[in-house]
């Protein structure tokens, strides 16, 4: 990750970043590891996160580990203990997680975010940064999605995701905490695992096409998604944290790219990266997917000034000299 997006020094200012040795989260702590933030805590349970993402940065004086649970609140008081700004990635991912097992997605996605949310006000922290996701615009039809419309949810995942965005809002309006949402779109770029039955589809086509096997594609592949390099969203945290525009805050943002790609032109993209000449197999469609997604993100633009800096091509290019590194 070579672009700098903040103008503070960082060295001065503390950080909490829960979720932070999974996929994004680690990548963010990077980012501020790299531009010697003043103190990096990071939360986290490991339930879908691993301590190889943050190994390097375990013994460095200013990186703090804490290998605990948001579903418990006296943890989330002492995570928030002494932090400025709070970016919340801790949650279970996948839509199809969230179908078998509602419980689960609402506990930690749900009462974990509201346990963290409380904590943050109650140890006033200066900012709360949280994700919240795409899949919040549900059974909305009309594209490109805008933040102010959106439909039904179409899986608990979509919900628990719904449920911060609604909390994340009456906290700022009853208790004026400083809150900013963002609905990250298809993220993808290293540190995001292939492994488990619930892995996303670029890692999944990357793994396939290393390995000249046939991946699996829902439905008929026509599908479309806004795939997001994941420094686009480690600057989307960074710009929220400071963003000084005076409408800036208690909203939500798209964080995307601005352009969508089907998921078969996906696989078609990596296997002449990866050199494999392998076909995809169709099955069936997925319960709760939603068939396309592109965002406008001229909100974010705006009031964050985010702008992205890696399109798909590119980010896909990276990920996979990262994959060949560390999954062959
Ligand atoms: N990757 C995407 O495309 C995408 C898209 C939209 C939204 N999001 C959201 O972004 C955030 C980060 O996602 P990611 O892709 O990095 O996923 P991830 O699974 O790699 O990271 C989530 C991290 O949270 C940790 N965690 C889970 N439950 C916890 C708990 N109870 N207590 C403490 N830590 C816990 C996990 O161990 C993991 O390290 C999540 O909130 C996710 O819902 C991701």
């Amino acid at each position: 990750m070579s672009h700098q997006f903040h103008h503070r020094d960082l060295s001065e200012l503390r950080f909490l970043i829960t979720g932070g040795a999974g996929f994004i989260g680690s990548n963010l702590v990077e980012y501020l590891v790299r531009h010697g933030a003043g103190k990096i805590r990071i939360l986290d349970n490991l339930l879908t996160g691993y301590r190889s993402n943050i190994e390097p940065f375990l013994s460095l004086p200013n990186v703090e580990f804490m290998e605990a649970d948001i579903r418990d609140y006296n943890t989330c008081l002492s995570a928030c203990e002494g932090i400025d700004y709070v970016s919340h990635q801790a949650a279970l991912g996948s839509v199809p997680r969230s179908v078998k097992d509602p419980l689960a997605t609402h506990s930690i996605n749900a009462t974990g975010f509201l346990n963290m949310l409380t904590a943050a006000k109650e140890k006033s922290v200066k900012r709360f940064v949280y994700a919240s996701s795409s899949s919040v615009y549900g059974d909305h039809p009309v594209l490109p999605k805008r933040e102010a419309e959106t439909g039904n949810p179409l899986s608990p995942y979509a919900v628990s995701k719904k449920t911060n965005e609604l909390y994340a809002s009456v906290f700022g309006m009853t208790y004026g905490i400083e809150v900013i949402g963002l609905r990250y779109f298809n993220v993808f770029g290293p540190n995001q695992s292939p492994d488990g039955p619930y892995a996303a589809v670029i890692p999944l086509f990357m793994l396939a096409a290393l390995q000249k096997s046939s991946p699996f594609i829902d439905g008929d592949g026509e599908q479309t998604r806004d795939f997001t390099y994941v420094e686009n969203a480690v600057q989307a945290n960074i710009r929220a944290f400071f963003a000084n525009h005076p409408e800036a805050v208690n909203q939500v943002y798209n964080i995307a790219v601005g352009e969508r790609l089907t998921i078969n032109s996906l696989y078609t993209m990596i296997a002449g990266l990866a050199g494999s000449e392998v076909a995809s197999t169709h099955r069936a469609t997925r319960a709760g997917d939603i068939r396309d997604s592109l965002a406008d993100i001229s909100k974010a633009e705006r009031l964050l000034e985010y702008h992205p800096t890696v399109k798909a091509k590119a980010g896909l290019e990276k990920t996979l000299t990262w994959f060949i590194k560390n999954h062959r």
